[in-house]
């Protein structure tokens, strides 16, 4: 593209003033192949007016999770809560993304115990004291995508290692965060979660993970919670992405139910934790957008 033609990121400003020097960089760098290391495609890369609508989107889902705070209690059922979530939500304006998301029937997703993710909110699904719950919620608004999801320790109270599991995991999203630095690769959020999650003797679900997120639910790249540092894609300013780590209490394998084909649980049955925010990579660092 030249100078002055309209930067590709759709800021409207000159492409000299906007993305250029950028794209210079990137395209003087050395990609190694054996590493699987690759720039990121234009469309994952946010200008300022996606990010003001992808934090307005944080706003009503971080809403959507205090909300959770409040409500998550011993006798609750988890269709109580995704009604309250979807309820939320639509009445700040915004829409529940994972509501019939390839095909997803509820609108946000609560998983207990040894169900890792996905799992579908549900009358018969009644929280009991010392269940380990992750609340999942995404919202869109405007076409912009945030994505967080938090633990809660029904009724405050479990046994030493659940509880231990539910903490080591929220370590494991923090570390990754702090990896997720700007001209690095993302294969580094995967190295540091990993270290954290085995010297604490637990596993990490490989099988789904982290994703690009904003100006759609789900984009490149794909956000291991186990990888090796300098692999993967090129983290670069404007990128927005989720650190999601899955860390089971056994066995990193996992299943998906037969019947639903939604609720992903532990093969083993041990416990599962997860964590996540939407965060995004800036010049000097990243932002947690969802909090
Ligand atoms: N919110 C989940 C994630 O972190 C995705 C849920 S997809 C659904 O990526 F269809 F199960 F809702
Ligand atoms: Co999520
Ligand atoms: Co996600």
């Amino acid at each position: 593209m030249s100078k002055n033609e309209l930067c590709w990121c759709g800021s409207g400003k000159k492409y000299k003033r906007c993305h250029m020097e950028f794209d210079e960089k990137i395209d003087a760098m050395d990609f190694d192949e054996f590493l699987q290391q690759e720039p990121p495609p234009h469309r994952v890369i946010n200008n300022e007016r996606d990010i003001e609508g992808i934090r307005k989107a944080a706003v009503i889902n971080n809403g959507a999770l205090d909300l959770m705070d409040e409500l998550v209690k011993p006798g609750i059922d988890t269709l109580t809560l995704n009604d309250a979530a979807h309820e939320f939500i639509v009445e700040h304006g915004g829409h529940p993304s994972c509501l019939h998301y390839e095909g997803f029937p509820k609108s946000i997703c609560i998983s207990v115990n040894e169900v890792v993710c996905h799992g579908i909110p549900s009358r018969d699904t009644i929280l009991r004291e010392g269940d380990i719950v992750n609340v999942d919620i995404t919202t869109d608004l405007h076409g912009y995508f945030a994505d967080a999801s938090r633990m809660y320790i029904v009724g405050g109270k479990t046994s030493p290692e659940a509880e231990k599991l539910v903490r080591v995991t929220r370590e494991c999203m923090m570390l990754g965060i702090e990896a997720a630095q700007p001209w690095k690769f993302v294969g580094d959020i995967g190295a540091v979660c990993a270290k954290h999650a085995h010297k604490n003797g637990f596993s990490v679900v490989t099988a789904l993970g982290g994703h690009g997120v904003g100006k759609k639910f789900h984009l490149e790249p794909f956000v291991s919670h186990e990888s090796h540092a300098n692999t993967g894609m090129l983290l670069v300013p404007g990128m927005t992405i989720t650190v999601e780590p899955m860390i089971n209490q056994g066995g990193k394998k996992v299943t998906v139910d037969p019947i639903d084909h939604w609720t992903v649980r532990t093969a083993d049955k041990k416990l599962s934790a997860q964590w996540e925010h939407t965060i995004l990579i800036t010049e000097n660092g990243n932002e947690v957008i969802s909090k």
